[in-house]
């Protein structure tokens, strides 16, 4: 790896891509959205291509990973068009020893989590700095939330003990608006003791569409790392 390569792209990169090589041909597949997911969406185009896979229909997660399969080559259906998934691929932005996980920083989580927990299964792609000890130690909590309910649902997020704050745009004036048209509340706990919990706690806040704690949906994890200046694929 030369000194120019940015090593957490290179770590996503390869990341990526060995998932994508775990998917076979006749396979229905899941597909994440984020940066890591990307290059696994572009590798599954590529192996489409050379032949070495065939048959294979895409469930996007999201927009982005909907343009990105398009562009790749990836045939598409939606959920009412298949009765399994098979495999999916997805990204996170933190995973704990339990292999539980925070999403949600594309504000994808939870197209995401119907996809992601209906899949036979579910690999999350991530580079080595999203393992922690605790979820929430160096991620907010996205939390997505109707237009109209958004002030309540602080205070009640307050109330858990947690510290919301409105996901605003980037290059965009005003708050990020989630593929269906709503919103993003970011919350700081100290310490997210017991996940399961917590994810149904918020969920049950009138006004909550969906969190981003993912608890028990994982089956492996692909973490990518660098190891004497080249990067490796290591599993959980
Ligand atoms: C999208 O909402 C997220 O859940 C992503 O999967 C997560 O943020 C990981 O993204 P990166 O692969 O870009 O780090």
């Amino acid at each position: 790896m030369t000194g120019l390569m940015d090593p957490v792209k290179v770590m996503k990169e390869e990341v990526g891509y060995k998932a994508a090589g775990r998917v076979e041909s006749n396979s229905i597949v899941g597909l994440g959205t984020g940066s890591t997911t990307a290059y696994a969406i572009q590798s599954l185009g590529d192996r489409l291509q050379k032949g070495e896979l065939e048959n294979i229909i895409g469930i996007p997660t999201s927009f982005q990973a909907e343009v990105l399969a398009k562009k790749y080559g990836i045939p598409l259906t939606t959920l009412d068009g298949v009765d399994r998934i098979d495999i999916a691929i997805d990204g996170a932005d933190e995973v704990d020893p339990q292999k539980n996980l925070i999403k949600g920083g594309g504000a994808a989580h939870t197209r995401e989590k119907v996809v992601d927990s209906l899949a036979e299964t579910f690999i999350v792609v991530v580079d080595s700095g999203k393992l922690v000890d605790k979820l929430g130690s160096t991620f907010k909590l996205p939390v997505e939330v109707i237009p109209m309910a958004v002030t309540p649902v602080m205070r009640s997020l307050e109330k858990l003990g947690g510290k919301p704050e409105l996901r605003m745009g980037v290059k965009k004036a005003g708050p990020v608006v989630t593929d269906q048209g709503n919103l993003v509340i970011d919350v700081q706990f100290e310490s997210i003791e017991d996940p399961a919990s917590l994810e149904v706690k918020i969920n049950n806040l009138p006004g909550v569409l969906e969190n981003g704690l993912f608890v028990g949906v994982a089956d492996v994890i692909l973490v990518g790392e660098i190891k004497d200046g080249k990067p490796v694929v290591r599993e959980i």
